[in-house]
């Protein structure tokens, strides 16, 4: 058998239409996606916290708790970035702690943690605290391509998840850079190696990822993660109709309804159009874009570097700044190109080509990053560059987060005063300081002003 993980409230949502659809456009198809027979639905975390709030005026966690209502059948999934929970900072271990327990206690039951870095000193404490809340952890590999990203440091970094108590294995292919020969080889490691359902997660990017999970299902994989048609293909994930279809020809069992998967598609097809039509959701996000295989940088980061140099009225460094990307993460340690060390390398390839000579310009966060704020990297920063860059400084030993202050939930509490009615009003602040602070202020004085109207009324 072989489950399918629905995507379209989350990655599909994020990919294609940068998150924007209200928790009002997709509440009348909840009660249709909870009869489909999904092995889970992810529905929160990565960036739909952050947008909820800032964009969608919506309270992330009231979101989660309507799903939740409204689906009671089915495996609510979200997404966590270890030590960062939702955004790119490093939080302490007692906030990622209460982060984790109230994702649980408002309904998720399954939280895939994954670290930039795949560093697990980033992902031990979410991983246990998850566990420990009565959710399913899924250690997440962010998959990269890279001299010691091999199949054996790969079972290494899967072992170590799973003596920390995972329930299932991710292989997270942010880019669509997971070919069907190396997910074969790469799910069969894996099967090999512990005994857990592996979960394969990729996006349609380069045209591999239909391909990709097929070969990854004949070596093994238990669980895939696609989009209803409607909101697949290009940034996001292969369709969840074709996947199904082709796999039940193939004598796999989906355990999916074919009328239920009619009916949510027939549902988000004119959504699609309507963002298209507004422009939200862009034609080029649908193409398919094969150039990123040739340089093994991410897409997203290729446009990101073109639009840095355009900025900087130098566009003619592209090809130069391309050569110096791939030195830099050399320098770096091989880190996976993924938010944010895909920005930390681009921009200090473009600020190595623009001085004309290397490591001059540094930013803070590269500093950080050569202290190990981040985290270990996965082979050692160039001895010489770290020299360079931080002089004397010397870097952390041990975890990071625990360099950190114990007190930010309680100083949090402090300054959000009565506009904090819950624990999860404090972390909505911890976690995005400004959106939240704004999204609680607007929310007490729409309260306020309705107890003024009523009081109008009673003069
Ligand atoms: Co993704």
């Amino acid at each position: 058998m072989i489950r399918l993980t629905e995507t379209v409230l989350r990655d599909a949502n994020q990919s294609l239409i940068a998150t924007r659809l209200p928790f009002e456009k997709f509440e009348p198809i909840l009660s249709e996606m909870d009869k489909a027979g999904y092995y889970s639905c992810e529905v929160w975390g990565g960036a739909t916290f952050d947008v909820c709030l800032r964009f969608l005026n919506e309270d992330p966690w009231e979101r989660l708790r309507k799903i939740r209502e409204a689906m009671p059948n089915t495996k609510l999934q979200m997404l966590l970035r270890g030590q960062n929970i939702l955004g790119y900072a490093h939080y302490p271990d007692d906030i990622v702690r209460r982060f984790v327990r109230a994702s649980v206690k408002n309904g998720i039951d399954i939280i895939r943690i994954f670290d930039a870095l795949n560093d697990v000193d980033n992902l031990k404490v979410a991983i246990e605290e998850t566990v420990k809340s009565g959710a399913m952890a899924s250690g997440a590999i962010s998959y990269t391509i890279s001299p010691v990203h091999t199949l054996e440091n790969y079972v290494k970094l899967v072992k170590e998840m799973a003596a920390m108590g995972v329930g299932s294995i991710c292989i997270k292919d942010m880019a669509g850079l997971l070919t069907p020969k190396n997910a074969y080889d790469l799910v069969s490691a894996i099967k090999d190696a512990v005994d857990l359902p592996v979960v394969m997660h990729t996006h349609c990017t380069t045209g591999l990822a239909f391909m990709t999970y097929l070969k990854g299902v004949e070596a093994g994989a238990d669980v895939i993660d696609t989009a209803i048609s409607p909101f697949s293909g290009g940034t996001s994930q292969p369709a969840t109709e074709t996947l199904s279809y082709t796999l039940r020809e193939l004598g796999y069992d989906t355990g999916l309804d074919k009328e239920a998967l009619h009916k949510i598609a027939a549902y988000f097809k004119p959504i699609r159009a309507e963002y298209l039509a507004n422009g939200t959701l862009n034609p080029i996000s649908l193409t398919t874009d094969t150039e990123c295989l040739q340089y093994q940088i991410p897409g997203g980061m290729l446009s990101n570097l073109l639009s840095q140099l355009k900025m900087l009225n130098v566009p003619d460094k592209f090809e130069e700044a391309l050569k110096e990307t791939p030195k830099v993460r050399e320098d770096m340690g091989f880190p996976p190109l993924v938010t944010p060390t895909s920005q930390l390398v681009g921009n200090m390839a473009v600020q190595n080509v623009l001085a004309g000579e290397r490591y001059k310009n540094v930013s803070s966060e590269i500093k950080a990053y050569c202290r190990g704020e981040y985290g270990k990297t996965p082979a050692p920063i160039n001895e010489e560059v770290r020299k360079k860059i931080l002089g004397d400084v010397k870097p952390i030993e041990g975890r990071y987060a625990e360099t950190l202050p114990t007190d930010t939930f309680e100083k949090a509490q402090e300054k959000l005063g009565d506009l904090a009615k819950t624990e999860e009003d404090v972390l909505s602040y911890i976690a995005f300081p400004s959106v939240a602070e704004k999204f609680l202020t607007e929310r007490k004085a729409k309260e306020e002003n309705v107890w003024t109207f009523s009081i109008e009324e009673v003069k």
